[in-house]
């Protein structure tokens, strides 16, 4: 049965989608079986990849929308071997439907019940919030991947996610299940300063042995990527980012033998 990943961090700009793309290409790269969810309205995800939004029959919100199923959406992304669920769509639309649904928190987990046993992993690119979105994501999900970049502030918010993750376990228990926290990643270091060395301390002294070994360096191949539809592991494969990413692939499976 996959394991089922969810990125997320209420903060915009921290590197979630960057990694969903990178970790779930590398993933691949390792032979696994990715499905990569996007469910971020903005779609950047989806454009990462390279796929044009225009040309997409249906999204992650016909799964919101209840109008199909997840096989139904999932295409294939050749050139890095993932199965991918797009996003594009119009949010207000589909979180104004998702109140008015009994089981509002639990769509998107009760449709990738039916291809959980297809993959290793499914990687979910939550958007900027803490709605019902990204709720559905954490309720679906087996962990949550934690970005945080090593800025100024990186901790910022923090605190009310892992509020949200206590909430989503209270609620889990009664399925029998548990979301724990897959790790707490560190992104876009830049590795001359100090800030973010300080920033590093930080995040270590709070949680512990739950940061990632891999840091991912700010390194200007991985912003130049995406504009050209590609993951870094693609577009400069020998690059600084696309080597921590996949480190970061090596330290995920190691942590997830069974997977
Ligand atoms: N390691 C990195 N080095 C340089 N730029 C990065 C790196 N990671 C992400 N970026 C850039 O930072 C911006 C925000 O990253 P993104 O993954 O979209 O964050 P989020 O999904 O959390 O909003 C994007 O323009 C992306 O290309
Ligand atoms: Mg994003």
């Amino acid at each position: 049965m996959g394991k089922i990943i969810a990125i997320s961090n209420q903060k915009g700009g921290v590197g979630k989608t960057t990694t969903s793309v990178n970790l779930a290409c590398s993933l691949a790269s390792l032979g696994k079986k990715v499905c990569l969810i996007d469910i971020d309205y903005q779609a950047n995800a989806t454009t990462n990849l390279g796929i044009n939004r225009s040309n997409l029959k249906a999204s992650s919100a016909d799964i919101f929308m209840n109008k199909k199923k997840a096989k139904e959406i999932i295409i294939h992304v050749d050139r890095v071997n993932i199965d991918l669920i797009p996003a594009k769509f119009d949010l207000s639309n589909v979180e104004e439907k998702l109140l008015q649904d009994d089981d509002k928190n639990y769509v998107l987990s009760n449709a990738l019940e039916e291809i959980r046993y297809q993959y290793d992993y499914f990687i979910i690119d939550c958007p900027p919030s803490l709605g019902l979105m990204t709720t559905n994501a954490l309720m679906a999900a087996d962990s949550v991947l934690i970005p945080v970049q090593c800025e100024f502030l990186a901790m910022d918010g923090l605190t009310q996610l892992l509020n949200t993750i206590r909430y989503i376990q209270k609620k889990q228990k009664i399925n029998n299940r548990d979301l724990v926290i897959e790790g707490v990643l560190l992104t876009m270091l830049d590795t001359r300063s100090n800030i973010g060395y300080e920033i590093i301390s930080e995040v270590k002294t709070y949680f512990r042995e739950k940061v990632f070994k891999t840091i991912i360096p700010r390194n200007v191949k991985v912003a130049v990527s995406s504009s050209y539809g590609l993951p870094v592991t693609e577009y400069s494969p020998k690059s600084k980012g696309s080597q921590s990413y996949r480190n970061l692939a090596k330290e995920v499976v190691e942590n997830n033998e069974e997977y």
